[in-house]
């Protein structure tokens, strides 16, 4: 996830730097099998976000898909894996079906998108956008059956593709992507860079003031095995104190490429921050597109 830089931050305090201990569970993804590990930030999550430039990153990627996917089809089927709150649909289809000059001749457009959390998919549906959400994981997407079985265009943005905490699990995940992508579709995602772990989360806490609610986000980036542990504690002004913990992995570049690669899928493009000018390891945010190799 990207922070606002301008947010109050405080550096964890040095006792606190110990590593939490992390349910085994819990590093299987981001949901135990009993608890939604959204449940509480899903209702604040837009708001805590704000900062995020969706318009610039859906034309960003709007202009990486027409460029690299050579599909002829008259629609195009889009579908945003661990699409959260429905944000980065909402701005493709503003842009698309909204008739952006820029982007007419791109055809007819239907979006998908699946989440593991019910939390976040209820406010996705809350949207006014054409959209169709489900709920699936990550790890091995299962899609209703009426769903297309190929896609045009598979993205997974905003670091989702760091839940997956497991090599298996990621080879999975690409297997799946690789067998549902269209012959001549792309898979545009992120990932987060390990510079980005480092200076803008590990040991640090952050405070936001959401309305009736105090939100503190505590970070701590264990190094040695490359996982990112964040604790979001949600304080209403009335009732129970809740929280709730998530658990990233930080994926080398390399280790992304090999394993999209033994899928058979091939980097067709990759930048970084969501700007096809930069490609520096010290982006926060990595952007790759796979097609089929
Ligand atoms: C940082 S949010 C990003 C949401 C959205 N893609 C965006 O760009 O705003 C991460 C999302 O990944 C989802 N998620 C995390 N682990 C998942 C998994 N194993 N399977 C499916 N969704 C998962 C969470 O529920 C959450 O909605």
């Amino acid at each position: 996830m990207s922070l606002d830089k301008k947010k109050k931050v405080r550096r964890v305090p040095k006792k606190n730097t110990n590593p939490p201990s992390v349910a085994p569970g819990l590093l299987q993804g981001n949901t135990s099998p009993s608890r939604d590990a959204y449940q509480f930030f899903a209702p604040c999550y837009d708001q805590t976000l704000a900062h995020v430039q969706w318009p610039r990153w859906s034309q960003y990627l709007l202009d990486v898909f027409s460029q690299f996917s050579h599909s002829t089809t008259a629609t195009i089927y889009l579908l945003d894996m661990a699409c959260g709150t429905g944000r980065l649909l909402e701005n493709i289809a503003s842009q698309t079906i909204g008739n952006n000059p820029e982007n007419q001749g791109l055809g007819q457009w239907q979006f998908y998108g699946y989440d593991g959390s019910p939390a976040m998919l209820a406010q996705a549906r809350q949207r006014s956008i054409p959209a169709l959400f489900c709920q699936s994981k990550l790890e091995q997407p299962v899609l209703p059956p009426d769903w297309p079985a190929k896609w045009h265009w598979l993205t997974c943005t905003h670091d989702s593709l760091n839940y997956i905490t497991d090599p298996n699990d990621l080879q999975g995940h690409f297997q799946w992507a690789a067998t549902h992508l269209d012959t001549q579709g792309i898979y545009s995602l992120d990932i987060v860079s390990e510079e980005n772990l480092l200076r803008n989360f590990d040991g640090q806490m952050r405070v936001f003031d959401l309305g009736p609610t105090r939100l503190v986000w505590r970070n701590i980036y264990h190094q040695a095995d490359r996982l990112l542990v964040s604790r979001l504690l949600f304080r209403p002004r009335k009732g129970p104190v809740q929280e709730e913990i998530h658990v990233q992995r930080y994926w080398l570049k390399e280790e992304l490429i090999q394993t999209a690669r033994k899928a058979g899928l091939t980097v067709l493009a990759s930048h970084g921050n969501y700007e096809a000018r930069s490609r520096r390891d010290q982006d926060d945010l990595w952007n790759f597109h796979f097609g089929h190799a």
